[in-house]
């Protein structure tokens, strides 16, 4: 791993904004981006349509080894292709956030992706995006950040999201679901979801999205002047 292209580690669970977050930053300081949750609801899918054992991690991690992955940025929009195929909105669901939790609690899965994340690490810089990327992927980020909110409103923001996208859920039942998934992915042996020592803490919970990408400027203003 390059150490001399500076990267941006954004970890956080799901629903404290960091996806927003991230690609504004990346856009405005004109890096690239890696948003590792992405390749895990990507291990997930091709899981679910291969009907893959889940409880196979050895299968799971060929799978994730052979997994034929294209990100294609259009203009500001970023589409994602798995086999050819574009399955942009098919990673979004509950369902792939759910089974992509459950991949991502396997050693041999999160082995299998680590090369394929530091290969993001290309000048001028990287923000990275997910639950590990100070603490595993890119220990020697110089700007690691940790985004929380509260539960209900991580939950808010996923129902609106969601809903806006024309997909029919229901608050409770996410709320449930997300308490699930951080419940998985904090109490997980490898790579557990928490902030490391060295990582800059912002909780979201009343900060709009402009505030925040204020605050991440200005500390990536201090680290990498
Ligand atoms: O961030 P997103 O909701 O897309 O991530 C989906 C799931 O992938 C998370 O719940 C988590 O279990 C897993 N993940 C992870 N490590 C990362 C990114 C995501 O374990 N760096």
């Amino acid at each position: 791993m390059t150490t001399k292209v500076p990267v941006i580690a954004i970890d956080g669970p799901g629903g404290a904004g960091k996806g927003e977050i991230s690609r504004a930053i990346a856009r405005e300081l004109g890096w690239h981006l890696l948003d590792s949750g992405a390749l895990y609801r990507l291990v997930a899918l091709s899981a679910i349509a291969k009907s893959a054992d889940l409880a196979d991690a050895q299968l799971l991690a060929d799978l994730t080894r052979n997994l034929a992955v294209r990100f294609d940025n259009v203009g500001e929009y970023c589409r994602v292709f798995l086999g050819g195929l574009d399955v942009t909105e098919n990673i979004r669901t509950e369902e792939s956030g759910q089974v992509a939790s459950v991949v991502a609690s396997m050693p041999a899965v999160r082995e299998a992706l680590i090369t394929r994340q530091r290969s993001f690490q290309q000048a001028p810089g990287l923000v990275a995006d997910g639950r590990d990327m100070g603490s595993v992927v890119f220990p020697d980020a110089r700007l690691k950040i940790f985004l929380t909110a509260s539960v209900e409103e991580r939950a808010r923001r996923r129902y609106k999201q969601l809903k806006d996208k024309g997909i029919d859920v229901s608050l409770p039942a996410l709320s449930k679901d997300m308490q699930e998934r951080d419940r998985r992915d904090s109490e997980r042996s490898i790579a557990p979801l928490r902030a490391c020592s060295d990582a800059r803490v912002l909780d979201t919970t009343r900060l709009s999205i402009p505030d925040v990408v204020q605050t991440v400027l200005q500390w990536v203003g201090e680290t990498y002047p």
